[in-house]
């Protein structure tokens, strides 16, 4: 490739992963209200018969006892104010025992300096888990060394491929070429040194693709279900009405399938992988609710950014906020972990 095509390749990247930041903060971009948490409730216990500091969130994962459920999922990446908004992630979730998703490493295909970010936050954290990721129309064209190579940079214990074809198709420079993308994801599970995850950012998925999903080694699916970020909204908002698609994006800005009815999708299906519910998450009962839908583990990310960027404190108390919130819908529910919670969902 061209320098000169590197370089407009880079600025194109950089002033995207930028927008995407910023207007992942406003509130229209949310599809606030529509994950489908509130159309479920946790049991209440009158009588919990034990002390709620007794409750234990922690999980086990890739090896590693974790102190917590979550996941920070993958976010940003390769602009210059990333590396202090993931250090301060990292180590917060280092700190607490949570799992963190880095933001797509596309930008590692075309800039050589780009894992830098990663190699940096690696070695100021070195016992944080980290996922890393890569987007699915990206994939398709890829040799596995170079996903391999995506892996070594940050150590990650996984490897996480976002699917996005609504965001791809209403991004003016999108790559909606999916064509192919089950086999590389099979190929990719077949071949990877570590573990396979797929997840959406924020469209869910069917009962259909989570059948199709099956046998093929996967890990985990992330649903990042709709009633969260919303990129038919992000997307809309960064385009030129003028110019291509057109303003389009205003008629895809309901489209998804939401974290509830995924997750519910996921409890008729015979998958032979790991569920983990992202995509609207707000509150530590909302994860009570997905984990006792049979979730595994619980992905978030707009609070989290959010939370990021005004500081480490605020960060550290949204977290806590977070894993608190859980472990009194635990208490709450009677249930001193969380395998006690599958028994304690009620439907509105
Ligand atoms: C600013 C921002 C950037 C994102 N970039 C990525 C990305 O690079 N890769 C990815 O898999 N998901 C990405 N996502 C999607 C999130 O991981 C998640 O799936 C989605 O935002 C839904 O979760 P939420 O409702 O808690 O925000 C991004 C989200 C935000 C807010």
């Amino acid at each position: 490739m061209s320098t000169k095509k590197n370089s407009s390749e880079n600025k194109e990247f950089t002033q995207r992963k930028k927008d995407h930041v910023s207007l992942s903060l406003k509130e229209e971009n949310e599809a606030r209200g529509g994950s489908g948490f509130d159309s479920v409730q946790l049991l209440h216990s009158a009588l919990p018969e034990m002390d709620l500091s007794e409750v234990d969130i922690s999980t086990r994962v890739f090896g590693k006892q974790l102190k917590t459920p979550f996941v920070v999922t993958g976010m940003t990446g390769g602009w210059e104010g990333s590396p202090e908004i993931n250090k301060r992630i990292a180590k917060a979730c280092e700190k607490r025992g949570w799992l963190m998703g880095v933001g797509s490493q596309r930008k590692q295909m075309f800039d050589a300096t780009a894992g830098e970010e990663w190699v940096k936050i690696r070695e100021a954290c070195p016992s944080v888990v980290l996922l890393g990721n890569i987007g699915l129309s990206q994939l398709i064209k890829m040799e596995v060394s170079l996903v391999e190579s995506l892996v070594s940079s940050l150590k990650a214990s996984a490897m996480v491929v976002h699917t996005n074809p609504l965001q791809e198709a209403l991004q003016p420079e999108g790559t909606p070429q999916f064509k192919g993308g089950l086999k590389a994801i099979q190929k990719l599970c077949e071949q990877l040194s570590v573990p396979v995850i797929l997840k959406e950012t924020g469209c869910g998925f069917s009962k259909k693709t989570l059948k199709d999903l099956s046998g093929i080694g996967l890990f985990a699916v992330d649903i990042s279900g709709y009633g969260g970020t919303h990129w038919g909204r992000i997307e809309g908002d960064r385009a030129d009405k003028e110019k291509f698609p057109y303003g389009a994006a205003e008629a895809f800005k309901n489209w998804g399938i939401s974290t509830m009815d995924s997750l519910l999708f996921a409890r008729e299906v015979g998958k032979d992988y790991e569920m983990w519910a992202s995509g609207g998450v707000r509150s530590g009962c909302d994860a009570a609710k997905a984990l006792a839908l049979g979730a595994d583990r619980i992905g978030v990310a707009r609070p989290i950014i959010q939370a990021a960027l005004k500081g480490e404190e605020v960060l550290e108390q949204t977290m806590s906020r977070l894993e608190y919130e859980l472990k009194v819908a635990l208490f709450c529910s009677g249930c001193k972990n969380i395998e006690g919670l599958s028994q304690s969902v009620l439907r509105r």
